[in-house]
């Protein structure tokens, strides 16, 4: 399984502090059956000091070398989550590495979770036309959306991804986050599930559960590709 959305740079956002923590995460992730993740730290300008392209290049080549040493069957590539702003399209033209696997045809996008900004959509559009399709993440969290999931269906037409999170899916993270995210998968809104983990303990890097949970709505084969086929066009840049 491919893994979209996670933090497990070490010192890099919120996710692990050291080394060994961001082992841990790996370990995990093998222990599920997860082969490759994208690593995608916070990008939020002026609000964390957004990591340099050498950062988190740097960090990942330290992490894939460790990864060879303790032998285990796992890759880390390159992304971001980068938070939408009115001028989201100048950081993503200017860094590559804003987009998912450094393609530049994928960008994880993530809105705040209180109120949606009044010019969500508009970002969302001047993306897709601009050649990046953006990827929601987690839409099943943000406030916006909770109250009005319906706002999603034109963006997913004009080629919007939506990923959830796995925890969501599962009802980890209570009752009403698995209404939401059933709801966006029996309407067909959904690509990507993915586990936006943080460490190892909580919040961890876990698919397999919510591809069963997914398996009971959508099928098992439908549920599968949310973390094989689908992530491997998005990391190889390929259309969905
Ligand atoms: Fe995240």
């Amino acid at each position: 399984m491919i893994d979209l959305h996670c933090h497990i740079l070490p010192a890099i956002d919120d996710g692990p502090a050291i080394i060994e923590q961001t082992m841990a995460m790996c370990r995990v992730a093998v222990e599920d059956g997860i082969k490759t993740m994208v690593a995608t730290p916070h990008f939020k300008p002026g609000k964390f000091d957004p990591p340099t392209r050498k950062e988190v290049f740097d960090a990942a080549e330290l992490v894939n070398k460790r990864i060879r040493e303790e032998g285990l069957d796992l890759k880390i590539l390159i992304g971001a989550e980068v938070r939408a702003a009115e001028d989201i399209w100048s950081y993503i033209e200017e860094n590559d590495y804003l987009t998912l696997n450094c393609t530049g045809k994928y960008s994880l996008v993530e809105f705040p979770l209180g109120e949606l900004p009044d010019y969500w959509d508009m970002v969302i559009y001047e993306l897709i036309e601009k050649g990046v399709r953006p990827v929601i993440a987690h839409p099943e969290r943000n406030a916006g959306f909770i109250d009005d999931p319906d706002l999603l269906f034109p963006v997913v037409k004009s080629g919007a991804i939506l990923q959830l999170t796995a925890e969501s899916v599962t009802g980890e993270r209570g009752h009403g986050l698995a209404d939401i995210s059933a709801y966006l998968l029996k309407n067909s809104l959904v690509k990507i599930i993915a586990s936006d983990s943080h460490s190892a303990d909580r919040r961890r890097p876990i698919l397999s559960k919510a591809v069963s949970e997914a398996s009971y709505i959508i099928g098992k084969r439908e549920a599968l590709r949310m973390v094989t086929t689908y992530p491997e066009l998005i990391i190889s840049g390929q259309p969905i």
